[in-house]
């Protein structure tokens, strides 16, 4: 596949096997995003970039609002952290390719599957709430079902992307994935 790598990062890129960021890419602006977390303060996966981590915050409020319990599991993960989780599963992406990486991705669970990520996440009463309303808070579910062939990644309920409020009520409305409008906007 030919490669693109991204050369500035901003929050409505794409980021992907055909799109990698440099492997010295660390996002500036990491903060603890100070959420309910399934990792010990300090650890590095409660990082994300500072806008991603104040409407991240916003969801995880409306959502504790409508009753339910979000944790967040997995944030910022450095390049080289990458490396060392990549097996070749197509639910790991090779060192580089990852959102994780840009700090604009995190992957959410709740306790009702033991803050697991699993696909019987997506049918949670927090999973269903999650996939109504993370557009809301400018947060798209970035492996949906269905569009494995056009993502490159089996569906993850688990995985939302910060791309501001305006495309991710976009995206939302009209079902496209990033990488579908990416392709459709460049037409
Ligand atoms: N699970 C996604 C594809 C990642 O590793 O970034
Ligand atoms: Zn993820």
């Amino acid at each position: 596949m030919s490669e693109k790598i991204i050369q500035s990062l901003s929050y409505t890129s794409l980021v992907n096997a055909a799109h990698p960021l440099p492997a010295t890419y660390i996002p500036p602006d990491l903060v603890d995003c100070g959420l309910p977390f399934d990792a010990p303060p300090g650890d590095s996966r409660r990082l994300l970039e500072s806008r991603t981590a104040m409407h991240a915050h916003a969801l995880f409020m409306a959502a504790h609002r409508a009753g339910l319990s979000l944790y967040g599991i997995s944030g910022y993960r450095s390049y080289e952290r990458q490396k060392k989780l990549f097996t070749g599963s197509p639910y790991v992406a090779a060192p580089g390719t990852s959102e994780h990486q840009s700090g604009l991705a995190l992957d959410v669970s709740c306790p009702s599957v033991s803050l697991e990520l699993t696909e019987a996440f997506s049918v949670t009463p927090e999973g269903c709430w999650l996939t109504e309303n993370a557009s809301l808070y400018g947060f798209i579910l970035r492996y949906p079902k269905g569009k494995e062939s056009v993502t490159g990644v089996p569906f993850e309920p688990w995985h939302i992307r910060y791309v501001t409020k305006s495309l991710a009520s976009y995206l939302h409305m009209t079902g496209l994935t990033l990488e579908e409008y990416h392709l459709f906007s460049s037409e």
